[in-house]
């Protein structure tokens, strides 16, 4: 059975971020015949326009993984009540020479965790809307917002809370679900 490609953007750098996480413990609650491939973005140069007439080899290389993705899955964190400038970059790059949108068409599901109550809440509505630009279909619902809290991730990197990884659970159901509707 071939697998459904999705590519995980995950929208921090940080060597021990939540984030890439939460992505690695949802990764866990996906059915075998999904795979997940960790979109690199942290040696992409910052995006010039100049580059649309010969695209760096980094700039392509994203484009080709974005491109041949069946879905897309964005794990991200909140900078200053928006997206972190390292994954706005990225999917600018992935964007563009204009009418070579490498994300067109493809289903898509949001979240994030962050230490502040509303969990990302501002982060991914703003990367909502970037993507609706984008033609993207990006799941509605369930909204998952998590706060970080001592315990969110147990010592195998799995969910530590009950509670949580229902929650979770649920959302990647629906998040196949998805997918597979568009496929
Ligand atoms: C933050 N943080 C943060 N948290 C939040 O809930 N809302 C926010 O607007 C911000 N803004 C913000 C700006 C900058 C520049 C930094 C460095 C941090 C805190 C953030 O949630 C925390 O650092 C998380 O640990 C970031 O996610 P990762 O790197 O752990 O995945």
């Amino acid at each position: 059975m071939s697998k459904t490609r999705v590519a995980l953007l995950v929208g921090s750098l940080r060597k021990d971020s939540f984030n890439r996480q939460l992505a690695r413990a949802v990764e866990k609650l996906a059915p075998e015949d999904f795979g997940f491939e960790h979109i690199r973005i942290d040696n992409l140069p910052l995006y010039n326009q100049d580059f649309d007439g010969d695209y760096p080899p980094e700039c392509r290389r994203l484009k080709d993984e974005i491109g041949a993705a069946d879905a897309l899955l964005f794990v991200t964190a909140e900078y200053n009540r928006s997206i972190p400038g390292v994954l706005k970059n990225a999917i600018d790059i992935a964007s563009r020479p204009w009418g070579t949108n490498s994300f067109a068409g493809k289903p898509a599901a949001v979240l994030g965790v962050s230490v502040g109550a509303q969990g990302t809440a501002m982060a991914q509505q703003h990367l909502r809307n970037v993507l609706a630009y984008l033609d993207v279909s990006t799941l509605a619902q369930p909204e998952v917002f998590i706060q970080h809290k001592e315990g969110l991730f147990g010592p195998d990197g799995a969910i530590g809370s009950e509670g949580t990884r229902k929650f979770l659970q649920d959302f990647v159901d629906r998040y196949v679900a998805w997918v597979r509707r568009h496929g």
